[in-house]
């Protein structure tokens, strides 16, 4: 059999993915029609023999009730639960704390993700090549363009046998475009690992007065790294596309990734283009308690959420519209998030920039702006005004036009 952990970090991050997590945890924020995770549980899904997830994380019990249950409905076949750190132990520290419960019933190997990653999730093919090697780990990996390697965790490889030869945790300068999915594939013996780890750190502190204990532990430079030094880390390359989602800029490709995989595995979900309906472009997900005018025209990367309506004459493109927002009357919406409750007013714009790949901001006419527009909950936009570029904080007014700004 199979587990998995899933990595949803607590309140204290997901900062940067305001102003969309003042509402919602992040690893809940819906895209593509459901929570980012449920997206994982999706792929997790489609292993043979993997019985139960366990979430792992510092946010209240409370949090993630209603998604185990959602998911209880949506994947009879897996056992979710979550299991709370009593504080952020870093991210391995929750998967040492909590070794005897992963354990359980002899697992055969434990994947880790991290929520906030969007990706094809090539699990099946990482346990096809996990079982051709004799290393503790496979890692997922891609390439990224070089100028942004150094934001994640940099691998290289030996080219015949995929051996991590050294692994580096968002390293000072170029080492290599091959960085790590956060994604990773664990035999048990890893706790093993772990617990050398721990007794590593606790020898450090005895040894330094200025290191200060904690039962912290970092997944990548505490375990990733020694187990390369030891030939004991592989690395699983996909083509595929993958996203991080650390900004709400992000949530628009990671839609885009999401309904792409729709297509491949589930087609059924996705809106199509029937007489008397609206007009659909490539990539659509309708909630179907959501309303939208046939004469609108919709798409391509659109979800439109929960109780949504979308009036006459409204023109979506590559953006994601959130429970119960009304988009009036020829409204045009392109490459924006729209919050939960919103209203857009007739004849009114709300537009962003498409992004290049992970890069959340654009240059235009040597200035840095905000990519996407991203209307937080509750925000008005009255008749006839042009929001470009912008974010908008809950409960705001808007009643003249915006370009380039924050507005609080
Ligand atoms: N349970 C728990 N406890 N989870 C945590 C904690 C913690 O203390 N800290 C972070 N996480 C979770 C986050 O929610 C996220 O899912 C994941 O761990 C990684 O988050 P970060 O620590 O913020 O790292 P990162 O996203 O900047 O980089 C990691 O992911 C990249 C791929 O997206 C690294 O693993 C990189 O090497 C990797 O390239
Ligand atoms: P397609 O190639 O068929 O998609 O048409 P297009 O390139 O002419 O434009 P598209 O349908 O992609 O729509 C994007 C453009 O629609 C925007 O840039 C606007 O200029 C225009 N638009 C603006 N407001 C509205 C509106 O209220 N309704 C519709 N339908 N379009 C609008």
């Amino acid at each position: 059999i199979y587990k998995a952990v899933i990595l949803v970090g607590g309140p204290s991050r997901g900062t940067r993915f305001r102003p969309l997590s003042l509402n919602v945890p992040k690893p809940l924020f819906p895209i593509a029609g459901h929570p980012i995770i449920w997206h994982h549980l999706d792929a997790l899904s489609k292993v043979e023999g993997l019985k139960e997830v366990l979430l792992i994380g510092f946010y209240e019990d409370s949090v993630f009730q209603r998604f185990i249950d959602d998911a209880a409905r949506d994947f009879p076949q897996i056992y979710v639960r979550y299991l709370r750190e009593y504080q952020s132990l870093g991210t391995a520290g929750g998967l040492y704390h909590f070794r005897d419960e992963i354990q359980k019933n002899d697992p055969r190997q434990i994947f880790v993700l991290n929520a906030d990653v969007a990706c094809s999730f090539p699990l099946n093919d990482m346990v096809k090549f996990h079982n051709t090697h004799r290393g503790l780990c496979t890692i997922l990996g891609t390439k990224v363009a070089r100028e942004v390697a150094n934001r994640f965790g940099c691998l290289v490889e030996k080219s015949e046998n995929h051996e991590v030869l050294h692994y580096v945790e968002k390293p000072e300068s170029f080492i290599s475009n091959l960085i790590s999915c956060g994604i990773y594939l664990f035999d048990c013996a890893i706790f093993g690992e772990m617990k050398k780890a721990m007794q590593n750190k606790t020898n450090r502190v005895d040894q330094d007065q200025f290191q200060v204990e904690d039962d912290k532990l970092r997944l990548e430079q505490d375990i990733l790294r020694p187990l390369a030094e030891s030939s004991k880390l592989f690395v699983y390359e996909t083509t595929d596309a993958w996203i991080q989602i650390k900004t709400p800029s992000s949530a628009v490709p990671a839609n885009a990734l999401f309904l792409e995989q729709y297509q491949k595995t589930n087609p059924d979900r996705l809106l199509k283009n029937v007489s008397g309906g609206p007009t659909v472009v490539g990539l659509v997900y309708k909630h179907p308690s959501a309303s939208v005018d046939p004469s609108a025209k919709i798409g391509p990367n659109v979800t439109i959420g929960p109780r949504a309506v979308i009036g006459k004459g409204v023109r979506i493109k590559d953006s994601i519209i959130l429970d119960n927002a009304e988009i009036k009357n020829n409204g045009c919406v392109l490459y924006s998030i729209i919050g939960w409750d919103s209203k857009i007013g007739n004849w009114s714009r709300v537009e962003g920039t498409p992004t290049t790949d992970h890069s959340t901001t654009v240059t235009q006419n040597g200035v840095k702006i905000q990519s996407i527009s991203i209307l937080a909950k509750e925000v008005t936009v009255k008749d006839e005004i042009i929001i470009r570029n912008c974010i908008v904080l809950p409960n705001k007014e808007l009643k003249t036009s915006c370009h380039n700004e924050v507005l609080m």
